[in-house]
């Protein structure tokens, strides 16, 4: 176990997507379609579609190479023209697993506020508190995170190896905090 990762398994993954569908529905937005970014949001994405019901539209941008260099830019990998014909005067939500720099996230906004969508909401199971490399666009109204978090390293489980011991690694971090009084979910 490495003390210094934040371990999220995907239990919790659950229960911070079904609490964000609960602000979705307390903030009165009402989704017509889900976008994913890819592959992290994809996850999250399929969960929500349980609590909330609504088409998933699916776009890869990358912003790590494979060598996990930040490239110069984020770019797409993957870009379904059909999500474009799908997003006018409808209200989007852009779902991602964590907002770190931001960078990806505020350039897939941009590129989907060319198709004219009524509206954007981004939604997070984490966010970073940091100072983020770029800012969301002012048509970005509603912002939506399961769990502010400090700087370090989350580890997703779907990038585990082993399940069970990523499972019980994130039970042995929970119960250290609720030790210190930190009680997660
Ligand atoms: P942002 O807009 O969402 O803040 O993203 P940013 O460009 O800063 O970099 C995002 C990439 O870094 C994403 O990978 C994201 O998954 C990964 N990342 C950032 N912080 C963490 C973290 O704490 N834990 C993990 N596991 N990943 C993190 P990507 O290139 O989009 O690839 P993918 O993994 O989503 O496929
Ligand atoms: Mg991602």
């Amino acid at each position: 176990m490495d003390e210094n990762k934040f371990y999220v398994s995907y239990n919790s993954v659950h229960k911070l997507v079904k609490n964000l569908s609960k602000q979705l529905t307390e903030t009165g937005f009402d989704p017509d379609v889900i976008v994913a970014i890819g592959s992290g949001g994809f996850i999250p994405a399929r969960i929500m579609k349980t609590f909330i019901n609504r088409p998933i539209y699916a776009v890869g941008i990358s912003y790590y190479g494979i060598d996990k260099k930040h490239k110069d830019h984020p770019t797409k990998i993957q870009w379904i023209d059909e999500v474009q014909s799908q997003l006018e005067g409808k209200k989007v939500l852009l779902i991602d697993e964590v907002d770190d720099t931001r960078a990806t996230l505020a350039y897939c906004v941009g590129e989907l506020l060319k198709f004219n969508p009524e509206e954007i909401a981004v939604l997070v199971l984490h966010n970073k508190v940091k100072d983020k490399d770029v800012e969301f666009p002012v048509e970005i109204k509603r912002y939506f995170a399961g769990m502010q978090i400090e700087n370090v390293w989350i580890k997703y489980p779907w990038d585990a190896d082993d399940i069970e011991l990523h499972t019980e690694n994130e039970r042995i971090m929970l119960e250290a905090l609720r030790k210190q009084g930190k009680e997660l979910y």
